[in-house]
């Protein structure tokens, strides 16, 4: 009779953005969030994991992204979605994962929620564990909040939930990519590493911001807002709330103490060039920033005539590195597994 002794999967998994921005925690050990958020899912940022558990091999686990040895942070995060994965399908095996991106990590676009989400979903697939997308996002959430939102296609949202253990903090499809096929178009505005992680900006900015407490409480408003939107797929409705969302949570950081500052010069110049275009030419298009200085600048599906005017301007803009172009993508899958 033949042992198993490896059992392995490969996966991949998108990045998303997030239209209403999660910023804020309410316990930090399990990341769960204060607030609710709603994000889609990108096409063309994407992690492919394999990961293989070594049945009975004692050991550490050896976790590798494009070749090197992936850094103290995020192998602590990494080896807490491993260690939820062991104990919940008994296993006594070290884990070998080798991971990478089809875009330059180097390039300062966040790569941790597609990351952390790929490698939950192989954790888990695996294991042999058939769990539902919306456990394994609350398993991806271990390793990064933003993670929980990597594993469906289309429009999603993170709930918060009110449990303390985290088990109702999962995310759930709102609607497919094919429901409304949003372009998005990511302005490099600096390159290297950002200097504050969000952990610790998120940290800062409730203990200190005196709009924290508004701004959690906004956020509550634009989830339906924003939501309907979606449904009706009514883009200026959609552009309104986003973009107040993503500009007041960096209000939120910019009134911390110290405040966190994310922007360059490149990130101001090109968002008054989007807003110019729009006041001036009524181009349809708005903005969103994450925790580092990119702009993604979300379009309708059919592209209009001014957008290559558009690109050409962000383009020359002193400080812009490069323009990535993608769209509303499908979610996380399995691509191959088994057992040997
Ligand atoms: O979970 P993290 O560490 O990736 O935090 C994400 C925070 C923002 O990107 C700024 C907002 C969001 O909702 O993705």
């Amino acid at each position: 009779m033949s042992t198993v002794a490896v059992r392995w999967a490969v996966v991949e998994a998108p990045s998303n953005i997030a239209l209403v921005k999660y910023w804020g925690k309410r316990d930090e050990a399990l990341n769960l969030p204060a607030a609710g958020s709603l994000s889609m899912t990108l096409r063309d940022l994407r992690t492919r994991t394999r990961l293989e558990w070594r049945l009975d091999e004692q050991g550490e686990d050896a976790i590798e992204v494009a070749g090197r040895p992936l850094d103290a942070r995020g192998r602590t995060r990494a080896l807490r979605i491993l260690d939820a994965v062991r104990a919940a399908a008994g296993l006594r095996a070290r884990a070998v994962v080798h991971s990478t991106n089809d875009f330059p990590t180097a390039a300062g676009l966040a790569s941790s929620a597609s990351g952390m989400a790929a490698l939950a979903l192989a954790a888990v697939r695996a294991a042999g564990l058939d769990w539902s997308l919306e456990r394994v996002s609350a398993l991806a959430r271990l390793g990064s909040g933003s993670a929980a939102r990597s594993l469906h296609g289309g429009f999603v949202e993170w709930r918060a939930g009110t449990r303390a253990d985290g088990e109702d903090c999962v995310a759930v499809r709102l609607a497919g990519p094919e429901h409304w096929p949003l372009r998005l178009w990511a302005v490099l505005c600096a390159r290297g590493p950002k200097a504050v992680g969000s952990t610790e900006a998120m940290r800062r900015t409730a203990a200190t911001s005196p709009y924290h407490e508004a701004w959690l409480a906004q956020v509550g408003r634009d989830l339906p807002v924003a939501r309907a939107a979606i449904a009706r797929r009514d883009f200026d409705a959609l552009a309104a709330v986003a973009e107040a969302s993503a500009l007041r949570m960096h209000a939120d950081m910019l009134a911390a103490h110290p405040a966190v500052l994310y922007w360059t010069p490149a990130t101001v110049a090109a968002l008054h060039v989007v807003w110019r275009a729009r006041a001036e030419r009524g181009l349809r298009a708005f903005v969103t920033i994450d925790a580092g200085p990119h702009v993604k600048i979300v379009l309708p599906p059919q592209p209009a005539p001014g957008e290559e005017a558009l690109r050409a301007e962000l383009q020359r803009v002193d400080g812009v590195e490069g323009i990535m172009q993608t769209a509303v993508g499908p979610g996380a899958r399995l691509v191959e597994g088994g057992e040997r």
